[in-house]
């Protein structure tokens, strides 16, 4: 098959699209040959995204909304007449040390981390069926494996969505669909960017170097590493892969 095309005549929503991971995965996707429902906060942030691209569809919406999940699954088979891949992409990442925790940040960060993806893969369930070789692709975090400083609520958020990913593996048998998590490792995005601003430049420094250094590629990630790894995971030849964690990390989380 040629390397080209390999998303031809599929239909994917992608959310947390107008920035790092999610806006290099609906741009991958769609020169693969999907069309797209790309989500995100801001209709603006989107359209300046991918606004000129004409197999991308941006809707503007908070997914922990009550309604959106459903929403966004109504818009992408009204524009695009199916529904094939589901992304569920949008993070949230508060520096949040132990001791320091509210119930404020901590539920939005469940809610965007883990029960949108949950309600989005169940809006999604009849179409995905229909497709006959649905796809969901959650992305999870090396943080699914491990702790990280002053990162309470995201570290049990990344546990919790790889747990998900494997019930609904379970729970969707039968249906063609399978569901699969990726783990980033260090990748230069919004999150990372807010999380390493708190450092002092020596510090951030420091911090990148080490995630660099731990990795065997000797780099930090970058937002096409991960979306690639979507790709792969979207496509039909995929379909024994199922209920899986893949860490797409240069190698960090090899060793100790
Ligand atoms: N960057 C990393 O090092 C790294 C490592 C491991 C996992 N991840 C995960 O990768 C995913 C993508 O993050 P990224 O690194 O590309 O960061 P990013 O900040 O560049 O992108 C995340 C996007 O999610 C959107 N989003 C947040 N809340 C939303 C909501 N309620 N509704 C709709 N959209 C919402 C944000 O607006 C943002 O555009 C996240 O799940 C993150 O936890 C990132």
């Amino acid at each position: 098959m040629p390397l080209e095309n390999r998303l031809a005549g599929k239909v994917a929503i992608i959310t947390g699209a107008a920035s790092g991971i999610g806006e290099a995965a609906v741009t991958l996707f769609a020169e693969q040959g999907a069309k797209v429902l790309a989500n995100d906060l801001s209709q603006e942030k989107l359209e300046t995204c991918h606004g000129s691209n004409p197999d991308v569809l941006c809707v503007g919406r908070d997914i922990t909304e009550d309604g959106a999940p459903e929403a966004l699954v109504a818009a992408a088979v009204e524009a695009f007449g199916k529904l094939d891949i589901v992304f569920n992409n949008a993070g949230v990442c508060p520096p949040e040390p132990f001791m320091d925790q509210t119930k404020e940040v901590w539920d939005h960060t469940q809610a965007v981390n883990v029960y949108a993806a949950n309600l989005l893969a169940k809006a999604a369930k009849p179409h995905l069926e229909k497709s006959g070789q649905g796809r969901i692709i959650n992305t999870a975090s090396i943080q699914s494996k491990r702790a990280g400083e002053a990162l309470t609520g995201y570290t049990v958020s990344k546990h919790g969505i790889s747990g998900l990913t494997k019930q609904l593996a379970f729970e969707l048998a039968g249906t063609g669909i399978t569901a699969n998590a990726i783990e980033p490792g260090f990748v230069t995005t919004g999150i990372s960017k807010g999380y390493t601003d708190l450092m002092s430049e020596e510090e951030k420094n420091e911090f990148e170097s080490y995630w660099a250094g731990k990795a065997p590629v000797g780099r930090l990630g970058e937002p096409i590493d991960i979306a690639n790894a979507a790709l792969f995971l979207a496509r039909d030849e995929s379909e024994f892969i199922n209920g899986a964690s893949l860490a797409v990390d240069g190698g960090a989380s090899a060793k100790l």
